[in-house]
């Protein structure tokens, strides 16, 4: 990967912080859009921003259109068998508890062991701190 040519995609990049070019590594928490991701989100509210999936209008199916193609783009980039294995949420917090609350709740069972390390992010860890006392599980810190 060619890092200075990435780096020309990214707009905010183009930025001085204490007399010295910008380096962003906050990803878990937000990241950084390149230019085609901004281009492409000012298009869509310019021309087809309307309700996905609740309305039979003209912007409101291309709105769904593209929101499921955007869906397909992320099943081809993961490998994943089915467009329904993709599900977009607000962000880690919210996935982890999905994952914890849909497939923990039903393979963990009273007795069981979870693992997590000792330096998990809260997102990571309280998901499976609750789910470890619905099931009387035992959560497991594995030192690093
Ligand atoms: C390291 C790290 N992991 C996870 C998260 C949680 O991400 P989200 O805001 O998408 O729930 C954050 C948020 O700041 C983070 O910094």
């Amino acid at each position: 990967m060619e890092i200075a040519k990435v780096r020309q995609d990214f707009p905010i990049l183009f930025q001085t912080v204490n007399d010295e070019p910008l380096i962003y590594l906050d990803n878990a928490a937000t990241t950084q859009k390149p230019k085609q991701v901004i281009s492409a989100i000012e298009n869509y509210y310019a021309h087809d921003n309307a309700n996905v999936h609740r309305g039979v209008h003209t912007l409101s199916e291309r709105a769904t259109r593209q929101y499921e193609e955007a869906r397909e783009t992320v099943r081809a980039f993961i490998n994943a068998a089915s467009t329904k294995e993709v599900l977009f949420t607000r962000g880690t917090t919210t996935s982890l508890n999905w994952v914890a609350q849909g497939f923990g709740d039903q393979v963990v069972e009273a007795g069981d062991e979870i693992y997590v390390t000792a330096l998990e992010h809260h997102s990571n860890l309280v998901p499976w701190q609750q789910l470890a006392k619905r099931k009387q599980a035992r959560l497991v810190y594995l030192p690093l």
